[in-house]
């Protein structure tokens, strides 16, 4: 049952909880899940939300501590984007945008140019962060060939190792994350691979200052070396989200945007993850001021309310597909919700919210309270490192502080740790050994303080530092 407090307008009562978590059981497939008959824990059934909480089946109150997958910028139930969706309701729940518009969508796009970087002047709707990724991949493989002076041979990527990019089959092909992607390789194009920006696991073996970015040297003699097949590179701007929050060195964006335009490849930012204020700025690539050709954002769009994507491009790469239908440069890709107008009414409201005075400023300082809330956890011997940007957040577990060495991932300990903290009142989500905080934006200051007593006092209880020979 809905506790009483969260059902303010009389909602039809709903099944019971044991009726619902049997159902559960019995037909939902979870992504991203093993299905162990024999594990006996049990999922929360949420059945509300209240600001930057969720209320389960029992009435517990947990703290949306990755914003639901990383979506939710501004809390759940926020007034302004529930009567936004509600009026839209009361005039049109979707229409397709193939052959036609909806007044939500056509805002949506005008807005999204105005607050882009500067030059991304198109907008092409789809559902989610992997269908941005894909339609962006196709329109950068297609422009290549449709361009004034066409090249053909341009229909290659260059993608960073531990990318991830989301799950349909050609964002698995950029992606590379073993664990998700590694058995999905006879179905992949093949891809070349530049390694991660990641200083406390340098894969060149180097060390900062002194490196002088030879990781985005690397990257750029890469593109260099294959301009002449290379359609586009693939990033995600500043953080490697699903690689365990790795934050690029100031500087390796700039580099890698430069050595595309230099060489005639096009940059596809994919800001799924660190688009619509995450980093503190209102898109990552903002830090270093750079205008990729293509631009995918989904996740916050919508502030965390409704499956709602958006691929950006430059006119430059629009003009690519003009021209009469004889000539045959239509981008023949869509989905049937495509600039769903509900989707596009949340995200209109989301965006007023976000872009008032002092808002996204707030979201540095709110990140460096955490920080220095989890501070007390640099001196556990088994906590790696803590890296941060803007209200994006890792806490790197580790066998050995000294060695870097990782836990076995048999072990599980990322997961041990948030399974602990949802019983003190927090919901985390673990990418392996990195336990990853990411909660909405308008978390406030004591909601900060809870966050990090659970994740210090959890990995206190899985790891007892006491045992550490
Ligand atoms: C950088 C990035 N791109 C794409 C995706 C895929 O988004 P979605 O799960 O909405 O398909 C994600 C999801 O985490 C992501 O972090």
């Amino acid at each position: 049952m809905v506790p009483a407090t969260d059902n303010p307008g009389n909602l039809p009562e709903l099944p019971s909880p044991e009726t619902l978590r049997q159902w559960d059981r019995d037909h939902l497939w979870h992504p991203f899940e093993p299905h162990d008959p024999l594990d006996p824990r049990q999922p929360p059934l949420f059945v509300a939300g209240e600001g930057c909480w969720l209320i389960d089946s029992e009435g517990n109150r947990l703290l949306d501590g990755v914003s639901s997958l990383w979506c939710n910028l501004h809390g759940h139930r926020v007034p302004r984007i529930d009567q936004a969706v509600r009026d839209q309701l009361a005039r049109l729940a979707h229409a397709t945008l193939l052959g036609a518009a909806n007044v939500p969508a056509v805002q949506l796009a005008r807005k999204l140019v105005e607050v882009a970087p500067r030059g991304l002047q198109r907008v092409f709707f789809s559902d989610d962060g992997a269908t941005a990724v894909e339609a962006a991949l196709k329109i950068a493989f297609q422009y290549q060939q449709q361009r004034p002076d066409p090249k053909p041979g341009k229909n290659r990527y260059l993608a960073l190792n531990e990318a991830y990019h989301g799950d349909t089959l050609g964002a698995v092909a950029v992606g590379d994350i073993p664990r998700f992607h590694r058995q999905f390789g006879p179905l992949l194009f093949p891809v070349h691979r530049a390694c991660q920006p990641f200083c406390y696991r340098c894969p060149l073996g180097k060390a900062r200052p002194a490196c002088n970015l030879a990781c985005a040297d690397e990257a750029v003699g890469l593109i260099e070396r294959h301009a002449d097949t290379l359609a586009a590179v693939i990033v995600e701007p500043v953080v490697q989200g699903a690689a365990g929050m790795v934050v690029a060195p100031e500087g390796w964006l700039g580099s890698v945007a430069r050595a595309c335009k230099r060489h005639d490849v096009l940059l596809i930012a994919d800001e799924v993850a660190t688009g619509f204020g995450r980093t503190g700025r209102l898109f990552a690539c903002e830090h270093e001021g750079v205008t990729p050709d293509l631009l995918c954002l989904a996740k916050g769009i919508t502030g965390g309310y409704l499956p709602l994507a958006a691929t950006l491009a430059t006119d430059q790469v629009f003009q690519a597909f003009c021209g009469p239908a004889s000539a045959g440069r239509a981008f023949y890709h869509g989905h049937t919700y495509s600039g769903n107008p509900l989707g596009a009414a949340a995200a209109l409201a989301s965006l007023e919210i976000l872009l008032e005075p002092g808002y996204l400023e707030a979201v540095e300082k709110k990140g460096r309270l955490l920080e220095d809330a989890l501070a007390p956890l640099l001196d556990h011997p088994r906590v790696g490192e803590i890296r941060r940007k803007g209200l994006m957040l890792g806490v790197e577990l580790v066998a050995n502080r000294q060695t870097r060495e990782p836990l076995p991932p048999a072990r599980r300990t990322g997961r041990a740790v948030c399974d602990h903290a949802r019983g003190l009142g927090v919901l985390l989500r673990p990418l392996g050994d990195v336990v990853v905080l990411m909660p909405p934006l308008a978390i406030q200051s004591g909601e900060i303080g809870h966050l990090a007593d659970a994740v210090i006092r959890s990995v206190h209880q899985i790891l007892p530092a006491g045992e550490i020979g």
